[in-house]
């Protein structure tokens, strides 16, 4: 595949709620600082790069972004990368956010959105940091589930307001969609999940296959690297097998797999390099062949996490 040939439309295009987009998105928690994110003394990223990525993550077809306001570095916010890379927004572009994590203005973790008011703040927050009147898409992050309809129901009291279009739930188990769906509708589930890890998590991609809402995972080329990223270790065979027969490299395969799990799933790889970048949406045409996922499923389910 040539540079010109590549498009995120090669990977297929899924709704969220009434918004299409492309199955392969970009995950903007990267963007603010070279090396492992979410630290307090995170080594900020280059700003030209930052916007060149986001740019041309948008001219490759890429019409869905993840972001979040507590994706920052000491100097760079990927919201406001995002909001000065891409405004005026393009028509097609689905700005996918998420609350319940806070960090204090140092970076340090701080104690998570647990009210109505507090979930109200960080929505008014990535308002402000995206420059709109509504935000397209606002998933309930959680780690515990304590006053989790409470959570989702101010979330939806938003929507009605009309500062949010769409609602979503990220690191959450079935537990937590039913009693959501019950409240307002849920167009997508974003947790973490990937080849050869997390596979605990099949049976949310299942679950939520099966009442037409997107499965986002999140980590699924760093895996058990997590917020450090992707360790660099030797891959197993038969992803480079499968990468070779198919001119690609591992971690395109990674992608690829975990895009062939459903075509509900969604991919938003997260990268700052240009060259991986480019790659990430190339896998988005990649189609494997029965024996290639025989294969892959080989050695899909390690136990070493
Ligand atoms: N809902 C949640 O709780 C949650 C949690 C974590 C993340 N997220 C979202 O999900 C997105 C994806 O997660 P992620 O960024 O942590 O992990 P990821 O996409 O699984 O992996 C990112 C890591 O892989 C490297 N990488 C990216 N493309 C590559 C390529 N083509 N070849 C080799 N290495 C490559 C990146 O380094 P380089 O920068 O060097 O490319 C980085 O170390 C995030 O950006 C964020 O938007 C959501």
């Amino acid at each position: 595949m040539t540079i010109e040939d590549i498009n995120a439309a090669a990977s297929g295009t899924w709704k969220l709620g009434d918004m299409p987009v492309h199955r392969v998105g970009f995950g903007a928690m990267r963007l603010p600082q070279t090396g492992g994110a979410l630290v307090a003394d995170a080594v900020p990223r280059d700003r030209a790069q930052a916007v060149a990525v986001l740019r041309r993550a948008v001219e490759l077809g890429v019409n869905h972004i993840d972001t979040a306001a507590f994706y920052f570095s000491p100097l760079r916010s990927a919201n406001e990368l995002i909001n000065s890379a891409l405004a005026p927004y393009p028509d097609d572009l689905v700005i996918a956010t998420k609350v319940g994590p806070a960090r204090d203005a140092s970076g340090e973790w701080a104690t998570h959105a647990m009210t109505a008011a507090a979930l109200r703040g960080q929505v008014e927050e990535n308002l402000r940091q995206l420059g709109r009147d509504h935000l397209d898409l606002v998933n309930l992050r959680i780690v515990r589930d304590d006053a989790f309809e409470e959570r989702f129901g101010a979330l939806a009291d938003m929507q009605k307001e009309g500062l949010i279009r769409h609602l979503g739930l990220s690191n959450v188990r079935p537990w937590n969609l039913e009693k959501a769906r019950a409240i307002a509708p849920v167009v997508c589930v974003q947790n973490p999940y990937g080849f050869g890890v997390f596979p605990e998590q099949d049976e949310m991609l299942r679950l939520c296959g099966a009442h037409g809402i997107a499965f986002v995972p999140f980590y699924s080329l760093a895996g058990t690297g997590r917020e450090g990223g992707a360790s660099g270790a030797e891959e197993a065979p038969e992803i480079t097998a499968v990468a070779r027969a198919h001119e690609a490299t591992p971690a395109q395969i990674r992608l690829a797999w975990t895009l062939h799990q459903g075509e509900h799933v969604l991919a938003i790889p997260g990268t700052g390099d240009l060259r991986h970048l480019e790659q990430n949406i190339a896998a988005g045409a990649v189609r494997l062949t029965d024996d290639d996922l025989d294969v892959l499923s080989e050695a899909a389910r390690p136990t070493d996490q």
